[in-house]
């Protein structure tokens, strides 16, 4: 009884996690082509800022359940590569999570150009963020794949 009710536990935390992770997928794609997306059709504007709107619900959404899905397997894997894995996707994600709340919040440091806050500027271009969050499901799925 207790083993089934954790194992639907376990199915709901898993299946909020890949329904965010597939949101940030479509809404980093929008993203990706956004000002010739809304050339062709006005309603990609709306969609595109209903996704911004939730960025911060879905990266939240992300971290909670992510750390959940951690916290239940970690006792069970000894794989150093899992481990290695789970460690190159978190990194991948902050990278993302960089970019996103370092263009928000932009501050005057990137209004004297200079080879340093350039080359910071190549590394948190926003179409960066579709490229990594495909590389992010890529390793997903190993980790899927190692666990089992
Ligand atoms: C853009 C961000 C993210 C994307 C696109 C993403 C995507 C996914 C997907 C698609 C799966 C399901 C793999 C499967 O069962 O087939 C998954 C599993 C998982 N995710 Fe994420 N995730 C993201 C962020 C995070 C974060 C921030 C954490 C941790 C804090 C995390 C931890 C995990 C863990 C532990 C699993 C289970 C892996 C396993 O099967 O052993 N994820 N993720």
């Amino acid at each position: 009884m207790t083993d089934t009710f954790i194992d639907i536990i376990r199915f709901v935390i898993s299946f909020c996690h890949v329904m965010a992770a597939s949101t940030w997928f479509a809404g980093s794609l929008i993203s990706l082509n956004i000002n010739n997306l809304i050339k062709i059709h006005q309603s990609f504007e709306t969609i595109f800022s209903h996704f911004i709107n939730w960025t911060n619900t879905i990266i939240s959404t992300l971290v909670l359940t992510g750390v959940i899905l951690i916290l239940d397997s970690i006792s069970s894997i000894d794989s150093k590569l899992y481990i290695f894995i789970l460690i190159l996707k978190l990194f991948l994600f902050i990278w993302i999570a960089l970019i996103l709340y370092i263009n928000r919040y932009k501050s005057y440091y990137f209004n004297n150009p200079n080879i340093y806050n350039n080359f910071v500027k190549l590394l948190i271009q926003s179409k960066l963020i579709f490229p990594i969050t495909v590389v992010i499901f890529l390793l997903s799925e190993l980790l899927n794949i190692i666990r089992i």
